[in-house]
C-alpha cells in the first residue's frame, strides 16, 4: 500500500504538543497511522482522538526530530481544532480518530479526514530531500540495523544530496551525519 512520509502533530489533554515523522496510508477520506509501541503519538491519539497530518518539504523537520538535534518547530492554530499544524507545512489534513486495531507492536489507527487546507505550492521533486528522508529512517533504526549497512546506504544517498541540495537539505544532512557519528563513538561501532 502506498505510504506518504509526513509529520504528525498531536496533543494531550493539557495542550502539550508532540511532533513526529510517520508513514501514513491515505484511502479516499481516511488516513491510517501505525505508530510503534511505545509512542507519544499513540498516547495522544488515544487521549484526544485528534491529529494533524502535515505535508512538508522542509526535510529539516524529519532530520531534526529523529536526531534529537532540533525537536521544536513553529506551530500555528487551525480553525476549529485544538491540535496545531506546522507553520511551514505546504498543506495539512485535520484528522478525527475513528477506530483502533490494537497490536503488540504496531496498532493501526484509522482516522477520518475532516478538513484539508493548502498553504504553499508544491515545487517539484528534489533528490536531496529524498536522501534526507531515507537517511532519517536509517537514523530512527540506529542500533537495530548493522552499522556497515547504514554507512553503505548513507554513502549512496549522498550522491543525490551532493548534486541537488539547497541550504535546508544541507543543514538536515549535517544533523544526520552528526547523529550517526556520535552514535558510533558512543557504541564504539
Ligand atoms: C520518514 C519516517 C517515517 C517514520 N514512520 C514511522 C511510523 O509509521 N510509525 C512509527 O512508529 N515511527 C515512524 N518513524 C519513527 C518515528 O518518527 C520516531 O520513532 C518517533 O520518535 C515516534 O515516536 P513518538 O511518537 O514517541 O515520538 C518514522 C521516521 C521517519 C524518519
Amino acid at each position: 500500500m502506498k505510504i506518504h512520509e509526513v509529520i504528525i502533530t498531536t496533543c494531550d489533554m493539557d495542550d502539550n504538543h508532540h511532533i513526529a515523522p510517520m508513514g501514513i496510508n491515505i484511502i479516499d477520506n481516511e488516513v491510517i497511522i501505525k505508530p510503534f509501541k511505545p509512542s507519544k503519538t499513540l498516547e495522544n491519539l488515544r487521549e484526544t482522538k485528534s491529529a494533524i497530518v502535515n505535508f512538508i518539504d522542509d526535510v529539516r523537520v524529519f532530520a531534526g526530530i529523529v536526531t534529537g538535534i532540533k525537536k521544536e518547530w513553529g506551530l500555528e492554530k487551525v480553525s476549529s481544532n485544538k491540535v496545531m499544524r506546522l507553520k511551514e507545512a505546504n498543506s495539512h489534513f485535520t484528522l478525527q480518530v475513528k477506530t483502533e486495531t490494537d497490536d503488540e507492536v504496531r496498532p493501526k489507527i484509522s482516522c477520518d479526514i475532516i478538513d484539508r487546507k493548502v498553504h504553499k505550492p508544491f515545487l517539484g521533486f528534489n533528490r536531496a530531500q529524498f536522501s534526507v528522508i531515507e537517511a532519517a529512517v536509517l537514523v530512527s533504526r540506529l542500533g537495530r540495523i548493522p552499522m556497515d549497512k547504514i554507512n553503505k546506504e548513507i554513502e549512496y544517498l549522498k550522491i543525490g544530496l551532493d548534486k541537488t541540495a539547497g541550504n535546508t537539505e544541507l543543514e538536515a544532512w549535517s544533523w544526520i551525519e552528526e547523529k550517526i557519528k556520535s552514535f558510533e563513538i558512543k557504541n564504539d561501532a
